[in-house]
């Protein structure tokens, strides 16, 4: 998985992917980012500037077209073939895990982070293939819903993980939330460890987490329930759930 991120703030972009997990996966060659400097192409007689007034007036400055294209064209020419590119904006699509998962599937992929009010529409409409809101709420920038989409996308791509495992059983993947986790000591502060877990049994350790995960579901974000794969087993538990609430 090669990144490729066209921003006004690189520094950005690198002082959080060059960190934990991420900062791991790129030191290793697993995944690659390369953070492009979009004042880098402005125009000569613009002086490193890259924004100007909107036409039509109105408050702020608008991202111009050619600097963020010409650094898209250098970008193209770095990969070679064409690739996606997202564009962050509250008026995409909103982020999800499986958005994360089909994106986890491409080879390379472009993201373009807007600033001030905005990126001149013509440009966006030249290069853009993706739109996408990581939520209902207006950031200063695109940069932080890059860096939410590349961490989330990374820990996908084969090997980014230590143990690959972990990816698989934690919440959304499975439609349903994570269960509870505890570590020693196994009295902390008067609370014990639940007893099940230290029992040794592992399918009664598994019924017991699956059981957890949904009981969860059901309190936090019920809605998930909907679409989340259960079986037999996992259905006659939600109904004893339900009979109880009913009861309450
Ligand atoms: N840029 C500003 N706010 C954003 C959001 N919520 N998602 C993606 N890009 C954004």
């Amino acid at each position: 998985m090669n990144y490729y991120v066209l921003t006004l703030f690189p520094e950005m972009i690198d002082a959080g992917m060059n960190t934990s997990i991420t900062g791991r996966a790129i030191a290793s060659g697993t995944i690659s980012l390369e953070s492009v400097n979009i004042r880098d192409f402005a125009e000569e007689k613009r002086k490193g500037r890259v924004d100007d007034y909107p036409y039509g007036g109105g408050a702020g400055m608008v991202m111009q077209a050619e600097p963020v294209m010409r650094s898209y064209e250098y970008v193209c020419g770095r990969i070679g073939k064409p690739a996606r590119t997202v564009y962050l904006t509250p008026q995409g699509s909103v982020f999800d895990q499986k958005m994360a998962e089909e994106f986890a599937q491409e080879e390379n992929l472009i993201f373009l982070c807007g600033h001030y009010e905005g990126i001149d529409e013509r440009v966006i409409e030249e290069i853009v293939t993706d739109q996408v809101s990581i939520g209902d709420y207006v950031l200063t920038g695109g940069e932080l819903p890059a860096m939410v989409m590349m961490d989330t996308i990374s820990r996908l791509v084969p090997g980014v993980l230590s143990n690959s495992d972990s990816a698989v059983s934690e919440s959304f993947s499975d439609g349903l939330l994570e269960y509870p986790q505890y570590t020693r000591p196994e009295v902390w502060r008067g609370k014990s460890v639940p007893d099940i877990l230290l029992s040794g049994h592992h399918g009664n350790v598994d019924r017991w987490r699956r059981e957890q995960s949904i009981s969860r579901t059901l309190e936090k974000r019920p809605d998930l329930l909907d679409s989340a794969p259960l079986d037999k087993n996992d259905r006659k538990f939600l109904r004893k759930l339900l009979e109880m609430q009913e009861q309450t």
